[in-house]
């Protein structure tokens, strides 16, 4: 008999690194991660990782007839900033790596009879907001409004949320029997900030970039100018709100995608607390134009009232305790500071 088992893809990534810890803490289904790359300091105890790509069919076939997959979080993807570098490689990867995880989720909600649960984190990105007025008239945006990314990142996870809730509702509409549908759900992070990780590729990586080089001693130039502003969380809230989607019970979702936020800041504001930590830190702004281009698109906060009134959402962590309890005091830790 086929093992049930959790799929986690481009696990080596931030939200992967602290999603593993969450999941090999709370249950004892077998979580089976694939990357690119290998897991870091040679694996964890309670996980199968392969080596892989999620555009190879052969391995995820592979995969499903060595595991009875139940739920996959998909976070494999290119970031913002790296896409624009790659644009059609980030469509591939962004785009095609999920049809085909959708289309063998599908494919297995069918074989297996229920519906196998779909988690896809999705970004501010999807925003476009075209100028700083409207940024600033609307400054916390509901789901629907303003999806009018300026990225192929943004377009890439706009697209893939339509796809997942297409696969979720109408997959073989005309079919005369309707087969057992995947169960997509969807959230729209902030910018991601870590304590144990730094991110790569992303445009909201000055506020995490910040933070660590000060607790580096390493000098720091901000590409966004002082006054931009976005939303964050802390990465703990985010495996909680991927956690706390998945577990919702369907009847109680009145959408496929949500917004998710905690708290929102100015890049003089994260200055600010970074400095409050690290006094001596160097921190200086060399706005990029393209890059404050994106940030500018992004809104200054998110609505997220249809999360809390759903499925329960309240992270724990507002800018205070998590520079001050979570951000700070591990991040010294890492790096001696
Ligand atoms: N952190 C992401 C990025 O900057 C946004 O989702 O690309």
């Amino acid at each position: 008999m086929r093992k049930r088992a959790i799929l986690i893809t481009g696990v080596v990534g931030e939200i992967g690194q602290a999603l593993i810890e969450a999941l090999a803490g709370q249950n004892d289904r077998q979580l089976v991660t694939l990357d690119l790359k290998p897991l870091p300091a040679g694996g964890h105890p309670k996980v199968i990782h392969v080596v892989g790509d999620i555009m190879d069919d052969v391995l995820l076939s592979r995969l499903i007839t060595e595991y009875e997959i139940g739920t996959i979080y998909h976070l494999a993807a290119l970031l913002s900033t790296r896409s624009e570098f790659t644009p059609e490689l980030a469509h591939r990867v962004n785009v095609d790596g999920t049809l085909g995880l959708l289309r063998l989720a599908a494919e297995q909600s069918q074989w297996q009879g229920q519906s196998v649960r779909f988690i896809f984190p999705s970004s501010i990105a999807a925003y476009g907001l075209p100028s700083l007025a409207t940024k600033a008239r609307d400054n916390r945006v509901a789901e629907w409004e303003w999806n009018n990314p300026t990225t192929m990142y943004g377009c890439n996870k706009l697209y893939c949320e339509l796809l997942g809730s297409y696969y979720s509702h109408n997959y073989k509409q005309l079919a005369a029997e309707q087969p057992v549908m995947l169960d997509f759900r969807a959230v729209r992070f902030p910018g991601l900030i870590s304590a144990f990780t730094v991110p790569s590729g992303g445009t909201s990586d000055y506020g995490p970039e910040m933070l660590h080089a000060a607790a580096q001693g390493k000098a720091y130039e901000c590409f966004v100018r002082p006054d931009t502003r976005i939303p964050f969380m802390a990465m703990p809230d985010a495996v909680t709100a991927l956690l706390e989607l998945a577990a919702a019970p369907a009847a109680k979702l009145t959408r496929s995608v949500y917004n998710v936020t905690s708290f929102s800041l100015s890049a003089a504001e994260i200055r600010d607390l970074v400095l409050r930590a690290f006094p001596e830190a160097e921190i200086t702004y060399s706005p990029h134009s393209k890059r404050q281009a994106i940030v500018d698109s992004w809104p200054a906060d998110l609505n997220d009232s249809a999360a809390r009134r759903d499925w329960g959402w309240a992270p724990a962590y507002d800018a205070e305790r998590a520079f001050g309890e979570y951000l700070v005091p591990n991040i010294r830790r890492r790096y001696g500071a």
